[in-house]
């Protein structure tokens, strides 16, 4: 099968009128930097926001470190293999090519080791978290003032980032912060360290900001949090996640409202009512179940058990739309036995999740887990990984099959060059490659029949 092929943002003809200004709008002999984001997409989201305040500072946004004065990695450390990649390609920069350059450290790396970075690698000259980004003006100013280090790692809890002046990479789906941290305490996770605790936007700020990206000529946008439904409106309106939904599905011009992620804990039956009963609202719901077994469920700190989990999935199937539902799973959490993950088995079963991301549990820093005795090897975690991402595969085969002859509206994001194919997500997010004579279908809604099904996408032709 041929690989896809992503066009360069850059260079789409279908970029919004009036899109934020991009990397040519500098001048060309004002500082360059380049960013490289690792991460989930509250990272990729903050490295636009980064990028925004660069842009109106002055700065140059540029596509390759060479050429760059100024390069910035936007970090995660979620699993140790993340945190790894960084150190990796800080060593990059050792040496001559990083000495003419100013390397920065941002994200949950940046915050996890703080200072410690500076002893790994000493040519780095700026370490600095998420929570910290509205100071990034000022540190920059230290470092044009020719301090050799600064640090931004404060996890001031009464300050939500926010700015205006976001670039965003994707121009057909904006992403929008609407709630930061987390207050939960999975016993595995490091983000609560990293990103410190929950923190909702006001309301009508989401608003604002959702009514300014239809002016950018946006019509789907993606709200972002780590808990994005645990979302509590600090301000008089005082709106819970379904009522923010519903706001921001009813701003006019907006055709798509996607969200991620929810935690089971705080998902309620007035969120599928919402999404039931507005069309804007995308029908697909990623909610992480990461063990089937309660034994495991309790260890992991994730305050659910499985038959409440299942009522969840329950309250979704009983909906007149057919949402699709995705989720994540952990497998040898410590002390995870053969029949306790045969029950992720078994609900993998039950449930016929649309799609699945499976890691090898990974001990992190400050979280309890690291503690725990009784680590899987790690040849049996890799044996179940394998295991379940086979079972997984042929459960989307089959559920893929069933939508073969139907409609779905399909927004248009990319193009398969050598297929001749052009691809895009249903409301639902199902990927979708179909045939079309046109020229240009990027960035646009267009109805394609389902002609074929494989367990990561379907395939179709254009009918309207
Ligand atoms: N806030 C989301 C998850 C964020 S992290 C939630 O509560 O569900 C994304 C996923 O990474 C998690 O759902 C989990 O499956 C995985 N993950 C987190 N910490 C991990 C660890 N220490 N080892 C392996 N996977 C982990
Ligand atoms: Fe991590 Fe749990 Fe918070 Fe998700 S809910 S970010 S897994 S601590
Ligand atoms: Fe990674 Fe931080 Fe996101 S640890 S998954 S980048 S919140």
């Amino acid at each position: 099968m041929a690989a896809r092929i992503d066009i360069p943002l850059a260079s789409l003809t279908a970029k919004p009128a009036g899109a934020p200004a991009g990397r040519d709008a500098s001048p060309a002999h004002a500082r360059s930097f380049y960013i490289e984001t690792f991460g989930c997409q509250m990272n990729a989201h903050d490295s636009e926001k980064v990028a925004g305040l660069l842009l109106a500072r002055g700065y140059r946004q540029v596509e390759s470190p060479e050429s760059a004065e100024m390069v910035l990695f936007n970090t995660c450390s979620i699993r140790e293999k993340a945190a790894q990649k960084v150190f990796t390609r800080l060593n990059d920069f050792r040496g001559p090519r990083g000495q003419s350059k100013i390397v920065g450290v941002l994200g949950c790396v940046a915050q996890q080791e703080g200072e410690r970075i500076f002893e790994r690698a000493p040519w780095v000259r700026m370490v600095c978290g998420s929570a910290s980004y509205r100071n990034l003006p000022e540190l920059l100013a230290e470092i044009e003032a020719g301090d050799t280090r600064v640090t931004g790692l404060n996890l001031d809890t009464a300050e939500t980032f926010e700015t205006e002046v976001t670039r965003r990479d994707n121009p057909f789906r904006a992403y929008l912060t609407v709630i930061e941290g987390c207050d939960y305490a999975c016993s595995y996770c490091v983000v609560p360290h990293t990103r410190g605790p929950q923190r909702s936007r006001a309301s009508d700020a989401v608003l604002d900001e959702v009514r300014h990206l239809v002016q950018n000529g946006f019509t789907e946008v993606q709200l972002l949090g780590q808990t994005v439904n645990s979302y509590r409106d600090p301000s008089a309106a005082g709106m819970n996640f379904a009522q923010l939904l519903r706001a921001v599905a009813a701003v006019v011009g907006i055709r798509r409202v996607r969200f991620t992620t929810s935690h089971p804990n705080d998902f309620t039956p007035e969120i599928v009512h919402a999404i039931d009963s507005t069309p804007a609202l995308c029908d697909h719901i990623h909610l992480p179940v990461q063990s089937g077994s309660n034994r495991v469920l309790k260890q992991m700190r994730r305050t659910y058990s499985r038959a409440e989990y299942l009522e969840k999935i329950e309250w979704i199937r009983a909906a007149q739309r057919r949402s699709s539902v995705t989720t994540d799973i952990i497998v040898g959490f410590p002390g995870e036995t053969d029949p306790e993950f045969a029950e992720t088995i078994s609900l993998l079963d039950e449930v016929k999740f649309d799609g699945v991301f499976a890691f090898k549990y990974s001990p992190r820093p400050n979280t309890t887990a690291k503690d725990m005795t009784d680590p899987v090897p790690e040849e049996v975690k890799s044996q179940r990984l394998a295991f379940l991402q086979q079972r997984q595969r042929e459960i989307q085969i089959s559920r893929n099959q069933t939508f073969l002859g139907s409609e779905f509206e399909v927004l248009v994001d990319g193009r398969h060059e050598s297929r001749g194919q052009w691809s895009g997500r249903t409301t639902s997010n199902r990927i979708v490659n179909f045939a079309s004579p046109a020229e240009n279908l990027l960035g646009q809604y267009c109805q394609v029949k389902i002609t074929g099904a494989g367990p990561n996408s379907l395939v179709g032709e254009q009918c309207g």
